[in-house]
């Protein structure tokens, strides 16, 4: 037997008793004649002592250990004469009698401790060793509670956990695929999966009635905090059921995982709010709830005082920010630099201050009156104190700047507080969006997304018209999950197709199994799926859905640790009929 406890469960009522222990060397004290040492396991850290007096051949050998050593020790429990209550053990220490050295370790290139100094890449390349940190463990045993706590909720909502297969052909979701060469189809390609999509559907036509899958899924796109090439969803997918259907039960599992995971309990329903309502007054279709500071379009107001930034302008929009009116020129100079970062790419930003002592102050005094400058406070309901915040431009894109722009000033004044939550449906996306650049219709969440019944008669003349059934769970600005109800139905499915610019042929290819299975009885039906990691970064506290993630990969895409990808040897690539000199060609997907 290696141990008889582990090194997080002794405690005084455990004195006098001889124990083992296994684990880690985490530190190593020399004190006149005594050498404590903290060994280390999951579970906790327990100290054990070696004195001079007490065994001095022991007491020299204990002092040649090193940190991150793994060693056995047995010896007595015994109380502390000086307790540490930072820790569960911290009230008994074990009195070594003997140990033994189960392997000895190199000297890690970062301290195994909550605030290492070791840095990002250093870490990932060692993530064996930055794994052993507590806040590391931390988020992955919080991982495992919420696979837990899902479980428990969607099997006792009578859902299946189906297994759906990893090599597939590619489903459009928007992101390029990452595809496997077939060494027993040469020339061919698998694709893996973005999602599971058409498999979740197939499976309603075969009457499973309720779905879902704790799932990796493959998009090789850019990569943010808050993406990974791989990542996992909860996938979930249901027969028989509306839109409310699906927004009531997903809600009941979010506001059970707050609930069980982090305490937080929501009385009242989720607030929903349609897409134009979110783009028109947040200026993103995820809006950060926490904070109000919405955006406010003033164009009417602007125009024909030969300011041309205003008169020129397709949209001007506002936001007021509380308590800001004595932010100095190098504030509001910062402010200007911000929404001229090329990730946002604004021309420029005007103030407006509503000073204290009841004075205004604007960076179009020129061109302005200051009743003029009212009527915009006024829109925007802004006090004394207050800064106003305008910009000017192409309607879309301003909206957009200027909820980039709320976000910092949410920031900035501190009202986006990591232990307040703000969920909220996002409702009522449009079914299509014009791309200009291809000049085509791509689907705004997937080709299988239905439309609203009323809007169908705009599927010829007006497809950007068509709203559709599709909504997203938000929750402090972060996208959480997101899903469908679902077209059941080949000739609309086709339909949907051909808005989308693919020929019947093309159509067959990609997704004749889903339409074939369409002809066979396919109950109506919808679902949803979360972002996993997004999730458990929430309930950490994170940022970035790196550090919730066992073996994330970098920025780049890489794993710094298996250092992957690599190249492949010369013989691989012959057997799988690839040329090196001459790769071959992406399949082309029509969503891609
Ligand atoms: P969607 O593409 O919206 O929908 O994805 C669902 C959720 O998955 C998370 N997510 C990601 N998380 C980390 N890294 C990524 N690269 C990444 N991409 C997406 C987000 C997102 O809300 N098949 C549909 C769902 C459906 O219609 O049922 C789908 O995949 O949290």
């Amino acid at each position: 037997m290696y141990r008889t406890h582990t090194c997080g469960e002794l405690n005084i009522s455990h004195a006098e008793q001889r124990v083992t222990l296994a684990g880690w060397v985490q530190r190593i004290r020399e004190l006149s004649g005594m050498t404590f040492i903290d060994l280390r396991d999951r579970y906790g850290i327990t100290q054990l002592v070696f004195t001079e007096s007490g065994n001095a051949g022991l007491y020299r050998e204990a002092g040649r250990l090193g940190r991150e050593y793994v060693i056995q020790a047995e010896g007595v429990v015994c109380e502390r004469s000086s307790k540490n209550p930072k820790i569960a053990t911290g009230d008994i220490e074990i009195m070594a009698e003997r140990f033994t050295i189960l392997s000895s370790a190199l000297t890690p290139p970062f301290t195994i401790e909550d605030d290492t100094d070791g840095g990002d890449e250093l870490r990932m390349k060692y993530r064996y060793l930055d794994l052993r940190r507590n806040a590391v463990r931390r988020n992955l045993e919080l991982r495992h509670r919420m696979a837990q706590e899902i479980r428990r909720y969607l099997n006792d909502e009578h859902f299946l956990e189906v297994e759906t297969p990893v090599l597939i052909k590619s489903t459009p979701e928007g992101a390029r695929d990452f595809v496997v060469p077939s060494r027993l189809n040469a020339g061919m390609f698998y694709a893996l999966p973005q999602s599971p999509q058409t498999f979740k559907q197939i499976l309603m036509v075969a009457g499973f009635d309720r779905y879902f899958q704790i799932v990796k899924c493959f998009r090789d796109e850019d990569l943010r905090a808050d993406r990974q090439p791989e990542f996992t969803q909860i996938d979930c997918e249901m027969s028989f059921v509306t839109q409310d259907d699906v927004l009531q039960l997903f809600e009941g599992m979010i506001k059970h995982l707050f609930r069980t995971l982090r305490g937080v309990t929501f009385d009242k329903a989720f607030p929903r709010m349609s897409f134009d309502e979110a783009v028109n007054e947040y200026g993103a279709d995820k809006p950060d709830l926490r904070f109000g500071m919405k955006i406010v379009e003033i164009t009417a107001s602007t125009k024909g005082n030969g300011f041309s930034v205003f008169d020129n302008a397709e949209y001007v929009g506002a936001i007021c920010a509380p308590g800001c009116a004595a932010y100095t020129r190098k504030q509001t100079d910062e402010l200007t630099a911000f929404v001229k970062r090329p990730q946002i790419g604004a021309q420029g930003l005007i103030y407006v201050k509503f000073n204290a002592d009841g004075s205004m102050q604007s960076s179009v005094d020129k061109f302005f009156t200051s009743d003029q400058l009212k009527t915009w406070g006024k829109a925007l309901n802004a006090d004394t104190g207050d800064l106003l915040l305008i910009m000017a431009g192409q309607r879309k894109k301003t909206q957009r700047q200027l909820g980039d722009l709320r976000l910092e000033m949410g920031d900035r004044c501190g009202l986006r507080r990591k232990d307040v939550f703000a969920p909220l449906w996002v409702v009522d996306f449009p079914l299509f969006e014009w791309d200009e650049e291809t000049q085509r219709f791509y689907a705004m969440h997937h080709p299988f997304t239905s439309p609203k019944p009323e809007d169908i008669p705009n599927f010829e003349s007006h497809p950007e018209r068509i709203r559709a059934n599709a909504y997203d769970c938000v929750v402090n600005g972060v996208e959480l999950g997101g899903g469908s109800i679902r077209i059941h139905n080949e000739q609309l499915q086709q339909t949907m197709f051909r808005t989308l610019g693919l020929t019947p042929e093309q159509a067959e290819t990609q997704f004749g199994f889903l339409m074939h299975a369409f002809r066979y009885g396919a109950p109506p039906h919808g679902g949803i799926a979360f972002g996993f990691d997004r999730l458990a970064a929430m309930f950490a506290g994170l940022d970035s859905i790196r550090d919730v993630i066992a073996f994330p990969k970098n920025n780049a895409g890489r794993d710094v640790m298996i250092d992957s990808p690599s190249p492949i040897a010369d013989e691989q690539l012959k057997e799988l009929g690839l040329d090196r000199a001459k790769p071959c060609q992406r399949a082309i997907t029509p969503d891609s």
